[in-house]
């Protein structure tokens, strides 16, 4: 056991030894290898990555890390609080508009770049809330979820040899996204204690063969929320070197301490080369669903409504007419997820630092990079897995939201997209956690 740990919340560990371990895989995949856990069920015969039958890009993944905690969470009955899903109830007038659309037998494919009427919903959401001025006929495509959102966007800009920056730590599908793409990924760092990039780090990864950047914002591990400076610097860069800014919004009401939310693609002179993505899943609680959109400029949606039509034809046709409700929630909807959210960052993030991990309350989104070093703890897989196991909390290692691995060793992210109810137990097991001496 590793120093300043203490033993198991519910059964014993060697319980579960014959599955196995959380973190088998890490040796065994490629340099670029974006898994902690490989863990095919026993007894089912896996084909070997490297087989023949496997192509180059599929045998350089390995299973989600996040979603890999997620079964692992399952298995030791621990608190999932390492994949971002609510556990709490979504809209009620949401929900009821999904019942009658399937009692109203909306049943078979919607327009495949989205239905009308949510397309419409989604024009008067981004004016009033990012101030832009969206065509709902020729610049919104919608997709299954943002993640496809982010791969048709990258299928539909990139060529061989083209470059993407991507701030580090990252969301841990963006650079799958590059691979499947074939884009050169090229990372800048967010440094902590506030996670934020350094202009001259920025301005020297781009170059001649970038065509964009990957920004999320609020960002996804890191919290950070980019000041309309910061986008402005951003901006800068993708005029003087035409490149695409690929910004992924999906966080944009989940934001703190009154911050604003500023869309890059709002600034003078960016709409033309931005693409804004963002989607139902973190807004209305409901992850499930798989509704994303992009905003875009029309030569850009053109191609995007033409690969997103032979990658999936459409999102879930009567949960585009639940969207279109969702998009038009009124104001103090979005106050009081807000707020609500606020409250939990603000009950979470105090209980961490009085169990003793270090770190910065988050700005925006609901994560929160939690430093480890408290515990006399040197990886942070070993961490995490003591956590999940022995402890009964699930959270992510740090190490897999970065290339460079060493960077997040002493970092585990926790969500609190959570109940009340959730986020005690998640307390009182985390209080059994003992600082080095
Ligand atoms: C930054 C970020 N982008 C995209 C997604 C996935 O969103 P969706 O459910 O719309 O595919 C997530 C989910 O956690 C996320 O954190």
């Amino acid at each position: 056991m590793a120093p300043g740990m203490v033993g198991p919340a519910g059964p014993s560990p060697s319980q579960f030894w014959s599955t196995p371990p959380c973190d088998a895989g890490r040796t065994t995949g490629p340099t670029d290898a974006f898994s902690l856990t490989r863990s095919p069920p026993r007894r089912v015969a896996a084909i070997p990555m490297q087989s023949p039958l496997i192509s180059q890009k599929a045998a350089r993944f390995t299973e989600s890390v996040i979603r890999g905690m997620s079964i692992e969470a399952r298995r030791y009955g621990a608190v999932n609080l390492a994949q971002g899903m609510p556990d709490f109830p979504a809209p009620a007038e949401v929900k009821a508009a999904a019942c009658r659309a399937i009692e109203d037998d909306i049943n078979q494919y919607a327009i495949t770049w989205g239905a009308h009427e949510l397309r419409r919903a989604i024009a008067e959401h981004a004016d009033w809330y990012l101030g832009l001025k969206v065509d709902p006929e020729t610049e919104i495509t919608v997709t299954c979820g943002s993640t496809e959102a982010m791969l048709v966007t990258l299928l539909s800009l990139i060529n061989p040899g083209d470059e993407v920056i991507l701030t580090q730590p990252f969301y841990e599908n963006y650079w799958p996204d590059c691979v499947l793409a074939g884009a050169e990924p090229r990372f800048v760092p967010l440094r902590p204690p506030h996670w934020r990039f350094d202009l001259d780090e920025l301005a020297a990864a781009f170059n001649d063969r970038t065509k964009a950047i990957i920004l999320c914002n609020p960002n996804n591990p890191t919290g950070t929320v980019f000041s309309r400076e910061d986008l402005e610097a951003i901006g800068a860069l993708c005029r003087k070197w035409n490149v695409i800014a690929v910004t992924d919004e999906i966080y944009e009401h989940i934001i703190y301490d009154g911050r604003p939310h500023v869309a890059l693609a709002g600034l003078d002179g960016m709409w033309e080369r931005s693409v804004t993505i963002g989607g139902m899943s973190k807004t209305y609680a409901v992850t499930g669903w798989r509704v994303g959109t992009i905003l875009a400029p029309p030569n850009l949606t053109h191609a995007f409504r033409q690969v997103h039509d032979f990658v999936s034809i459409g999102a879930a046709a009567p949960l585009q007419e639940a969207g279109a409700v969702a998009y038009r929630l009124p104001r103090p909807y979005y106050d009081r997820l807000a707020a609500d959210y606020q409250a939990r960052r603000d009950r979470f993030c105090r209980v961490l630092r009085d169990v003793g991990f270090e770190l910065e309350p988050p700005e925006g989104a609901y994560y929160v990079m939690a430093g480890i070093k408290p515990f006399g703890a040197t990886d942070d897989v070993d961490f995490a897995r003591h956590l999940v196991r022995e402890i009964g909390v699930a959270t992510v290692p740090g190490s897999s939201f970065f290339r460079d691995k060493d960077l997040g060793r002493s970092y585990v992210r926790f969500c609190f997209c959570k109940r009340d109810e959730t986020l005690d137990l998640a307390a009182s097991r985390l209080g059994r956690l003992e600082i080095a001496k």
